[in-house]
């Protein structure tokens, strides 16, 4: 059975996924901020050099898979916490273990959203972000609103993602992104109760072709398959998990 290392196991989708992973007899290495095998605040860079060190010393042998999944909701304070947690926290983990994925000719799913698209990739928040300067992204972020901090960290995260199929590939690491959209979990039951997004949430989720919200395990699902060997041939892909709202929202765009 595989060794699989993810961030963000505590609630939500992660949790679900990580349930998935162990009842398919999958070891599974979890980092959190809290109730995890690994304890880190992956917002800083002691956090994020911890959780790498220490997954390291526990996956010697290489991971099958690692799965970035922590992540925080648009209504955070402040609103660099989301460009630091979304975009910097899950590159710098990546980047610091995909030598141990290679070892095993392994997988790294990231988690996108279906905002992604919301916001234009030559944004200068999402160009800050691209260029791997977290003080500028952080500056220009703090000044804006909390839709354009979460949907553009998504965004640069999945451009990201896109940039390295070709390296990652030659190195032997498959990597793909699922692009949830509003499921319930923690996260998104803060968005919803928030005074200004929460009807905005609710009026989205009226909106989606095949209805309403999804319940975090039918992200994982899909996250599982693109993790498995079943999805051998699945790289740089992004896949919409989301009622159809991306393709209502953006027909002819794929
Ligand atoms: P959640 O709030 O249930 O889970 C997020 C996890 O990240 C929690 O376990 C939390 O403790 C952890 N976390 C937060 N800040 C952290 C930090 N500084 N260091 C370490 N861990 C930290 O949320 P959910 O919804 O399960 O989110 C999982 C992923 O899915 C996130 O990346 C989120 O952006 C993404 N997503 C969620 C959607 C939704 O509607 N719930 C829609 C689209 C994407």
């Amino acid at each position: 059975m595989g060794v699989y290392a993810m961030t963000g196991g505590a609630t939500g989708i992660g949790a679900a996924l990580k349930a998935r992973l162990q009842s398919s007899g999958h070891d599974v290495i979890c980092v959190d901020i809290r109730d995890a095998d690994i304890v880190a605040d992956l917002s800083t860079a002691e956090g994020r050099e911890h959780a790498v060190a220490e997954v390291r010393a526990r996956a010697a042998d290489g991971l099958d898979g690692l799965i970035p999944c922590a992540g925080v909701p648009p209504v955070t304070q402040p609103l660099s916490l989301i460009a630091r947690v979304n975009y910097f926290g899950v590159v710098a983990v990546v980047e610091g273990l995909k030598d141990l994925v290679a070892k095993r000719r392994g997988t790294v799913l990231l988690v996108g959203s279906n905002s992604a698209p919301m916001v234009t990739g030559d944004d200068s928040y999402v160009q800050a972000c691209l260029d791997g300067d977290e003080d500028k992204a952080c500056a220009d972020i703090d000044a804006r609103d909390g839709h354009t901090a979460y949907a553009g960290s998504k965004r640069a995260l999945t451009m990201w993602m896109r940039r390295q199929v070709v390296a990652y590939a030659e190195m032997g690491v498959r990597i793909n992104a699922v692009a949830p959209g509003i499921t319930r979990t923690p996260l998104s039951e803060k968005v919803m109760s928030d005074p200004t997004l929460g009807q905005l949430m609710r009026d989205f989720a009226d909106s989606v072709p095949w209805g309403g919200t999804a319940q975090p395990d039918q992200i994982a699902s899909v996250m599982a398959f693109m993790l498995s060997e079943a999805a051998d041939f699945v790289c740089g892909s992004v896949f919409f998990v989301d009622g159809g709202s991306d393709a209502m929202m953006r027909n002819d765009d794929f």
